[in-house]
């Protein structure tokens, strides 16, 4: 049972007739963040009171005296202003405890009304190394895709990747000029790898000699306004002097953005310059941009040599993607990329022109949206499709074949403003009633602050991100364990097993742990903690657990169907109980927002509670039977609600570490 929801329910009952919408004042009652104020508080009657013209503790009395909730809770108080203060009955947290400690699904009770759900995440465009960007998306998608179906909705895992893109242009354009056979023929998306970035250096090259002196330009035009601006004699005027600095330091911060802009753009152009065997090719490819266009072009116009590359290309590069999501232990139901959609783009573009939602506008079709100052532009004055197209006629299928409820796009935030058009313009063509989420999240950074590279300027690919993972935490695991004080205990394979679940749990909890709209600051060590919100430490706390059945030689299932009961004589006993019990309120909390840090948040509550427990409550020394049989049916529940929160966020416990 949700205890909070099921708390407000009462209170709204008991404040029927009472003002107007209980809906706002019921949201004010909350968990206590202080035991002292009981286990809940609802701190509505201050605000209640100002509305009806009445003292706040008369309300909070009226409305405790119609509350009933003496079936778990002593009896309400009302204290200071108007507080009132819940405290769950002891009784009623022991015996909902042996419940949740009596079900498979740890009590949680599946969803009244599920829905389905498509999630649209990871989404790669293959053909180019996977990086750091896309565990983001990866990680955050499987973990709702788990949650949302714990708690019994239907949810479709789709993976939309980018499998139709210029970057197949490059490729091919790649094979058909660069092409090392050999390579290609023992390593083939190692190749195809090299084609991509060699095609996209050159076609960068070209285009960058085209910006050069424009770009040259712009910074001096903005170097002499600075200038300009700096000479201005101050006009006597506070606050014009003000705005004037302000307009002067803004012109300095353009023109520095420029002028490193355009050194990074130097340094890339001398490098090819100085490389010369790379700068004879740039010289024998001057029309490479143009070239590559044309032949994606020529792939979507269905030119059966280029087809055929594409078809050959691409079963290499998703058994590379493939093997990722193995180690990952990410799945999906479906992989319907956007090459899936072609033949259906046609058809969406006619249909937005024939009801008028689109229109054509300097001979592109554009769909002009209320409130948005640029379209979303369906089809090129050339003729050629774009992502919107794509993600609309997705749409349509979507809806066709699934009927669901909500579609949710795990996408970073850049892509924003395409979702918001891409909204709208669904909402135009008739999906009203379709819940259509952008689930942002922000950039992973380096210890610099900036986007996170590799020291040569590389993005990280993915791969080598997880070996790095995996090897450190080899290192703390092998720490750990030859400090044991009996010595070691773990195998040399067994730790190589443990290091690949610790150290891929670190990352994918050192991510999901964030607020995912914000930026988050990659870091090993940190998330590699033994102590603080890490996997580690939550995947440590569960193999302490375990140990004591071990050590007890007590079999959990044996203890559970022996009838022993749960008394919570212990304030920590308690405390960690309640906590115990409000898994059920992180979970529906997650899932309200789509973001898997209640989660998280929650289980670090756990191990925290559960740690003071420990400390303070011997369990296999327990004062009696009944004690220590009681203490055990605690660490078992603490144990079952941290792996199956863990495996909700996709991440898997070792009973040793
Ligand atoms: N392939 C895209 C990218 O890497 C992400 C696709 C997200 N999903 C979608 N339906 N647009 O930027």
């Amino acid at each position: 049972m949700n205890i909070l929801a099921e708390l407000q329910n009462r209170f709204r009952a008991s404040l029927a007739g009472i003002g107007d919408d209980p809906t706002e004042l019921v949201a004010m009652v909350r968990p206590s963040q202080d035991p002292k104020f009981g286990d809940y508080q609802a701190n509505f009657a201050m605000p209640l009171g100002k509305r009806l013209g009445r003292p706040p503790r008369d309300v909070a009395a009226e409305i405790v005296a119609k509350l009933s909730v003496d079936d778990f809770c002593d009896p309400p108080q009302v204290e200071g202003p108007g507080f009132i203060n819940l405290r769950l009955k002891t009784s009623w947290l022991a015996a909902a405890v042996e419940r949740a400690l009596a079900s498979d699904r740890l009590g949680i009770e599946p969803a009244a009304v599920p829905r389905t759900y498509v999630v649209d995440y990871s989404a790669p465009n293959v053909a180019k190394p996977m990086h750091v960007g896309h565990i983001r998306s990866t990680v955050i998608g499987d973990s709702l895709k788990r949650t949302l179906r714990f708690l019994g909705h239907r949810v479709i895992a789709d993976n939309h990747i980018g499998d139709w893109g210029t970057q197949f242009g490059m490729i091919i354009y790649g094979y058909k000029h660069f092409l090392d056979r050999a390579a290609y023929q023992s390593k083939a998306v190692e190749e195809l790898g090299r084609l991509y970035r060699l095609v996209n250096r050159l076609v960068g090259y070209h285009e960058g000699q085209e910006t050069l002196p424009k770009l040259r330009e712009q910074l001096s035009a903005q170097r002499a306004e600075v200038a300009k601006a700096a000479k201005t004699p101050p006009l006597g005027d506070k606050g014009a002097d003000k705005n004037a600095a302000k307009a002067l330091r803004r012109a300095e911060s353009i023109s520095k953005e420029l002028a490193s802009s355009l050194a990074a753009l130097e340094t890339s152009l001398a490098e090819v310059d100085r490389d010369p065997a790379l700068s004879a090719l740039a010289r024998r490819h001057p029309e490479i941009a143009r070239a590559v266009l044309a032949e994606t072009a020529k792939l979507h116009q269905g030119d059966p040599e280029n087809l055929r590359l594409w078809r050959e290309f691409l079963p290499p590069c998703l058994a590379d993607i493939e093997r990722i999501y193995l180690r990952l232990g990410v799945t999906f139901d479906y992989t319907l990329g956007e090459s899936f959609y072609h033949d259906r783009l046609e058809s969406v573009v006619d249909d937005l022109l024939r009801s008028g939602i689109a229109r054509v506008s300097d001979g592109a079709a554009c769909v002009f949206l209320a409130g948005q100052t640029t379209p979303l532009i369906i089809r090129k004055q050339d003729g050629a499709f774009l992502y919107g197209t794509t993600d609309l006629a997705t749409i349509e299928y979507r809806v066709q074949t699934w009927s669901p409820d909500a579609i949710l796009y795990v996408v970073d935030h850049r892509q924003s403003l395409h979702f918001e058009q891409l909204f709208a313009a669904a909402r135009a063509w008739g999906y009203k009633d379709l819940e259509l989420q952008h689930i942002s999240f922000g950039t992973v950074l380096g210890d610099d602050g900036r986007p996170f590279k590799t020291r040569s300027g590389d993005t990280v690919g993915l791969g080598g991100l997880l070996d790095e993972a995996v090897r450190r935490a080899h290192q703390v695991v092998s720490q750990g364990d030859d400090a044991k004080p009996g010595g070691a205990e773990i195998s040399p394979e067994r730790r190589q097993q443990i290091a690949e679940v610790v150290g891929i749990g670190a990352l994918k909890y050192a991510d999901l742990a964030q607020n995912r709209t914000s930026d988050y600051m990659f870091s090993y060590d940190r998330m590699l903690a033994m102590n603080g919100n890490t996997a580690t430490y939550m995947q440590y706390a569960y193999a302490r657990v375990l140990s004591i059945f071990s050590k007890g030689e007590v079999d959990a299932g044996a203890l559970r169907a022996s009838g022993a009961g749960v008394d919570l004589a212990h304030p920590v006993e308690r405390a960690l109980a309640l906590s115990l019990l409000q898994f059920s309120e992180a979970l529906d909390q997650a899932v309200a927002e789509y973001r898997p840090n209640f989660l998280t948040a929650y289980l670090f509550e756990v191990a925290n509670r559960y740690s003071s427990f420990f400390e303070q409550c011997p369990v296999l020394k327990a004062p009696s039977e009944a004690s220590r049989a009681s203490r055990l049916l605690l660490c078992d529940l603490t144990a079952r609600t941290l792996r199956q929160g863990l495996e909700l966020l996709g991440i898997q416990v070792v009973d040793k570490m």
